[in-house]
């Protein structure tokens, strides 16, 4: 009888040492968001990169709220899938709904009415599956209003119906479903249902980027700020607020990685670090570059200019002159991938796949390993409170049983069954 219960108890030792590593393994995804265009062909990605691929964007028809496809997204969704399964079979395609440039009053209108939404959900599916998508991400930036919030709560919870039961009656594996949301659980003040997508959506694609820009400052500055003192626009804040205010699980989240920075024009070439005074946009008319037309500037302009790196914005920089961009070169992105790792998020994803420069970012992001030492050590600084919780807990746990071992064994050498009978029921 003794020794059953000394298994069982060295069982749960066994079982709470081997879930202390399974803690850390986490399935990671990278994840490349693409515009079609004739310039860059999906065949051209390097799909060693990229666990999925996902197609931006469709529109929403204003009267029927159906997919809106225009003739070119037609042409361009009927090769997609298949372009992309030619090159690497394992990679997983999605289809992107609305964008930066989405009309709001038809996602608020489609939300708004259960009609509207149904039409909305079933030619998602059809459009999906006729064009082989293995799943839909719905990129409405962004519902603005309670009103929208809840409606996009309906949403979600009927549009998973619909997915699982287009599933059991067909013999497809089961649509992926995904949104683009804000970097906070909060846009004007409302909040996303984060219940629902907890329960409904099997991850988010967050926008952690455009904090800032020359046409709205004149303060240079992290357009994608991991960190800042200073304010709450930085990821490191939103990221918070979605797994300890909203309480979302934190492998539902994927992190974006911009691949592009933005160009100010310096008041004086004499002052330019971060939050230096400045006067408008350089190079282009709002300062946007891709990160593949900032290494082309930067190269002519200034081939012998370093490129700053500022670990506690967590961003890259070169300026010369009066030029000064802000942009997330590999240092950045490294860093950025691993705090994603560190937090135990699912994984990241990248805009856009083709501003990238030779795969030099998606490469970088891609050769970031889950490293166990340097995520320890990130405990050990108090980075991440509540796994090393976990982890004092566990100790405690197993400290816990060794005492309860130790007790039984002493019980059974000194054969004082009778108190042990106490411990045998106790434990079984
Ligand atoms: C295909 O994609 C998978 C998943 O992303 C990846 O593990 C694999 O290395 C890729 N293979 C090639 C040849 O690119
Ligand atoms: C929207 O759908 C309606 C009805 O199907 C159609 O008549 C109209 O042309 C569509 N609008 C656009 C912009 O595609
Ligand atoms: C959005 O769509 C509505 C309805 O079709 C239209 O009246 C409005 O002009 C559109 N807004 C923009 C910014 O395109
Ligand atoms: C919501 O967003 C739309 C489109 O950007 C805007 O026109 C509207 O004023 C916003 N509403 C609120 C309450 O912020
Ligand atoms: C699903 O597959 C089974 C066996 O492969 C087949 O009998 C059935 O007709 C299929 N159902 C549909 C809806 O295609
Ligand atoms: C970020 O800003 C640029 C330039 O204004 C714009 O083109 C892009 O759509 C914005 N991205 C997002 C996610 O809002
Ligand atoms: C930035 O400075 C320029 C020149 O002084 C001015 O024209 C512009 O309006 C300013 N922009 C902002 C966002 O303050
Ligand atoms: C680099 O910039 C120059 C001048 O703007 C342009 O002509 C050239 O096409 C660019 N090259 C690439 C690879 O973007
Ligand atoms: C900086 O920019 C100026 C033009 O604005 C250019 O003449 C110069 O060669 C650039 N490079 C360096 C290292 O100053």
């Amino acid at each position: 009888m003794v020794p059953k219960i000394i298994i069982i108890v060295c069982f749960y030792i066994f079982l709470s040492i081997q879930l202390r590593p399974s803690i850390a393994q986490i399935t990671w995804i990278r994840v490349g968001y693409y515009r079609p265009s004739n310039e860059f062909s999906i065949s051209d990605i390097n799909f060693g990169l990229f666990t999925h691929i996902i197609c931006a964007y469709v529109a929403v028809n204003s009267t029927s709220y159906q997919l809106s496809l225009s003739p070119a997204d037609q042409e361009h969704f009927s090769t997609f899938t298949h372009a992309v399964k030619q090159k690497n079979s394992s990679v997983t395609t999605l289809l992107s709904i609305g964008g930066e440039n989405g009309n709001y009053s038809i996602f608020s209108s489609m939300v708004s009415d259960s009609s509207h939404r149904k039409s909305f959900i079933d030619s998602s599916i059809k459009v999906a599956r006729l064009y082989g998508f293995q799943g839909l991400d719905f990129a409405w930036q962004y519902p603005n209003t309670s009103i929208d919030m809840n409606n996009v709560g309906d949403l979600f919870q009927e549009w998973r119906a619909a997915i699982d039961l287009e599933a059991e009656s067909s013999n497809y594996s089961q649509l992926i479903l995904t949104a683009k949301v804000r970097y906070t659980t909060r846009v004007s003040f409302q909040s996303y249902p984060v219940q629902v997508i907890q329960q409904n959506l099997d991850w988010v694609h967050v926008v952690s980027s455009n904090y800032t820009q020359p046409l709205s400052s004149n303060l240079t500055g992290a357009h994608a700020a991991l960190y800042d003192p200073s304010s709450y626009l930085n990821t490191d804040y939103g990221i918070s607020d979605w797994t300890n205010i909203g309480g979302l699980s934190a492998n539902k989240l994927v992190l974006g990685m911009p691949f592009y920075g933005f160009a100010w024009t310096l008041e004086n070439p004499m002052n330019n670090g971060i939050a230096a005074v400045a006067k408008g946009p350089a190079i282009t008319g709002t300062g946007f570059l891709t990160y593949k037309e900032i290494k082309n500037y930067t190269k002519r302009y200034g081939p012998d200019v370093h490129v700053a790196y500022d670990s506690s914005f967590v961003v890259n920089y070169w300026t010369n002159g009066t030029t000064w961009i802000g942009f997330d070169d590999v240092e950045a992105v490294r860093e950025k991938v691993h705090y994603a790792q560190v937090k135990k998020l699912l994984g990241y994803y990248v805009w856009e796949v083709s501003y990238d420069d030779n795969w030099v970012l998606s490469q970088a992001a891609a050769d970031v390993h889950i490293n166990n030492s340097s995520v320890q050590e990130d405990y050990k600084k108090g980075q991440n409170k509540r796994s090393l919780s976990v982890i004092l807990l566990s100790t405690a746990a197993a400290g816990i049983l060794l005492l309860v071992i130790f007790v039984i064994f002493f019980c059974w050498r000194r054969k004082l069954k009778l108190k042990c009978k106490f411990f045998t029921i106790y434990m079984s």
